[in-house]
């Protein structure tokens, strides 16, 4: 299937497991296993979360699917995560690297998109994708991506965690 298919096809299916789910965390979850699943260039999927009141700011790893990594708490100033997560911008690194902010996860990483998760205009975490493919995430995998840390901003306006 040509990608742009695919990527309206999990589109579809990311916003009924919105409409389905009732918490924000059963939504990262089914929504981080159905990206790692059926994106073939999405090699690790997660989330993190900023830990409330935690001084300085934490991003700490929440529903993810891929192998294990280290970067299990990561703070503002650091790493890919901590640029999107502080400056509210979606980042996008087509060669890891050649970016001198990466923290790497696993050697075969080539690529990384995240997008932060707004509450109410204010960033609550962060949806962070790697790739085994350098250059992986296109305009279109931006739209989709932004897509669905939208849906978890909103079930968390919503619904809560
Ligand atoms: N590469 C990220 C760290 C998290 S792992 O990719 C899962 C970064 O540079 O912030």
């Amino acid at each position: 299937m040509a990608v742009a298919g695919r990527i309206e096809e999990v589109r579809s299916e990311i916003d009924g497991l919105a409409e389905s789910l009732p918490t924000a965390q059963r939504l990262m979850q089914a929504m981080v296993k159905l990206l790692h699943d059926r994106m073939l260039k999405y090699n690790w999927v997660g989330f993190y979360l900023l830990e409330p009141g935690a001084q300085p700011p934490m991003l700490v790893l929440g529903a993810f699917e891929g192998a294990m990594t280290p970067h299990t708490r990561i703070p503002l100033n650091q790493g890919i995560c901590g640029a999107a997560a502080s400056s509210g911008l979606t980042v996008v690194v087509d060669d890891v690297s050649k970016d001198p902010r990466y923290l790497a996860c696993s050697l075969e990483t080539k690529s990384e998109i995240v997008v932060p998760v707004f509450v109410h205009g204010k960033v609550v975490g962060e949806l962070d994708i790697d790739s085994h493919f350098p250059a992986a995430f296109t305009a279109e995998h931006q739209a989709l991506v932004q897509h669905c840390a939208m849906l978890v901003g909103k079930k968390l306006e919503t619904s809560g965690q």
